[in-house]
């Protein structure tokens, strides 16, 4: 379970987050919905600890995210941040997936193991030895998600996971995370996949979670138009 409450951040004037609450069981899939600025990838950052919240707080599976916790509860994350050039940082694409792996000190054969298979998974295999900051938009968008996905965290931030993705990479992507069991948050504009992926939905308008509830709100007009969609 992921309980978040009453979650405000601040950046000078701006309330980006205005006392956010949800809880979300463990397993469930829940698309974050709202318009530009509403607070859905600030709502990331922030229970990821990269964003300083400045009330409220955000429990994991029953471990409250402290400074002093921060770094447990990171074990347990995996954001995808909305702009890919923000997440890559290794020269080799391989290697930018692998990090992760090697900073937990795992056997060099396994790496080779778990960064193959995830690379087939996304048919990527041909990226592998590419520069990261050579690739296009949506093969920086894929790796990133390799490096994500390759660790298995048990909860899953996934900020706009489809821009930019041509449709095959689409479809693969919305199949491979359906078959991820993790918890899993997307924030996106994607409806269709979000209604194809998520089981659940939270609609945020100005940094507060203002409806939720099942998939079928994706496709209810009136909520939509008034969560400013
Ligand atoms: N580092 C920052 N400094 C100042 N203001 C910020 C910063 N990051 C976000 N904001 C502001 O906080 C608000 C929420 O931004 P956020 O990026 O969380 O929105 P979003 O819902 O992810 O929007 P989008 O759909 O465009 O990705 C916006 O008004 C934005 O301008
Ligand atoms: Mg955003």
């Amino acid at each position: 379970m992921l309980e978040i409450l009453d979650l405000r951040v601040k950046y000078e004037a701006i309330a980006a987050l205005d006392g956010f609450r949800a809880k979300i069981p463990s397993g469930a899939k829940t698309a974050i919905i709202g318009p530009n600025g509403a607070g859905k990838s600030t709502l990331f950052k922030a229970i990821a600890g990269v964003a300083p919240a400045s009330s409220g707080s955000v429990a994991i599976d029953g471990l409250t995210v402290t400074p002093k916790t921060l770094r447990a509860a990171r074990k347990k994350i995996g954001i995808l941040f909305q702009n890919p050039d923000d997440q890559l940082f290794m020269p080799v694409v391989y290697d930018d997936i692998a990090f992760s792996l090697r900073a937990e000190n795992m056997p060099e054969s396994e790496v080779e193991e778990k960064v193959g298979e995830i690379l087939r998974r996304f048919g990527a295999e041909r990226l592998a030895e590419r520069r990261t900051h050579k690739l296009s938009g949506g093969e920086k968008r894929l790796v990133a998600l390799a490096g994500v996905l390759v660790r298995r965290p048990s909860l899953l931030l996934l900020d706009e996971p489809t821009s930019g993705l041509d449709p095959r990479a689409r479809r693969t992507l919305v199949k491979t995370l359906s078959e991820l069991s993790e918890t899993m948050l997307v924030a996106t504009h994607d409806l269709d996949m979000a209604a194809a992926l998520c089981g659940s939905v939270i609609f945020i308008r100005e940094g507060r979670a203002v409806a939720s509830g099942g998939a079928e709100l994706l496709r209810d007009g009136e909520l939509l138009e008034r969560c400013g969609l």
